[in-house]
């Protein structure tokens, strides 16, 4: 990677992205850190050395998202991290509709917006890379009890895999890649009303491994070896099979 960079992170108020932005502050990148809660992105600013620039935005709302853009497009971004999203545990039928279109547009058409915005830019300056955070949610083939929250993350993996490929196939530098942890511990749960059912591990952890990944251009990022099995099994076992064991890892996620 580039030794000049400026980096773009979401949801950096809290968990992963807060611990992505403190890891890419160290290493020396110019950092513009986005999320709701400006309290806190002012909070991280403070604690940070280098050059920080914090911009609010709320991610479900499309109009934002290309304000974000038309904000920072000249700030030569060379890293694109798009952390941003959030859960809801619960069955189908009962959990809100506002709540779940709010998940959709925050967790896909948010992230879709500046993957699509950025990778064009990319492309044309033939440099920089996008770390779209999935979840290995995003690899199961449903996630029944959080339906909602599984099928936003396969549209991240897929549509992550896709421009992959097409990024491969002309020979661009461009890279991008989907960070799918398992279980980490942050505000999500808080957030999702949700508590774990397997353990979990720590966003620094998982910040760490997702860097890695990003600099090795992996396209699929999973942190750790229990989750890689799960995904294995996810490719090879039979679809109603693993629902019915997804459905009880989630039953015990219930508070
Ligand atoms: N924790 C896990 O177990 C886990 C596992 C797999 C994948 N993930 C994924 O990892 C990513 C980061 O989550 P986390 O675990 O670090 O949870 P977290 O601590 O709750 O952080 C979520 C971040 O997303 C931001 N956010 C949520 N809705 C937003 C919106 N509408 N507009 C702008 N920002 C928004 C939040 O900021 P504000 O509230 O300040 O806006 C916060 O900074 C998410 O995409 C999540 O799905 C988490």
């Amino acid at each position: 990677m580039d030794n000049k960079k400026t980096a773009l992170i979401t949801g950096a108020s809290s968990g992963i992205g807060q611990e992505i932005a403190k890891i890419l502050d160290k290493k020396g990148y110019d950092l513009i850190i986005t999320a709701r809660r400006v309290d806190r992105l002012r909070k991280l600013k403070e604690k940070l050395n280098g050059n920080v620039t914090v911009i609010p935005c709320d991610l479900s709302d499309e109009k934002q998202c290309v304000n974000l853009y038309n904000k920072v497009k000249d700030m030569d971004i060379y890293l694109l991290i798009n952390n941003a999203g959030f859960g809801a545990v619960g069955s189908f039928n009962e959990i809100p509709l506002e709540k779940e279109l709010e998940m959709i547009k925050t967790n896909c058409i948010g992230l879709h917006i500046l993957t699509k915005l950025f990778v064009k830019d990319f492309i044309k300056k033939d440099r920089g890379h996008i770390l779209n955070v999935a979840s290995s949610a995003g690899l199961m083939p449903g996630g029944p009890l959080m339906s909602t929250y599984y099928a936003t993350k396969a549209y991240v993996v897929s549509l992550t895999s896709g421009i992959y490929q097409e990024l491969k196939s002309i020979g661009s530098n461009v890279s991008i890649s989907a960070l799918c942890p398992g279980p980490v511990d942050t505000e999500f749960n808080q957030v999702a009303n949700a508590k774990f059912s397997v353990q979990s591990i720590s966003a620094k952890k998982c910040a760490k491994i997702a860097l890695i990944g990003l600099a090795k251009r992996e396209l699929i990022i999973v942190p750790t070896t229990y989750m890689k099995g799960c995904s294995v099994l996810a490719k090879i076992a039979p679809r109603k099979f693993m629902l019915r064991a997804t459905q009880g890892i989630q039953s015990k996620k219930i508070k």
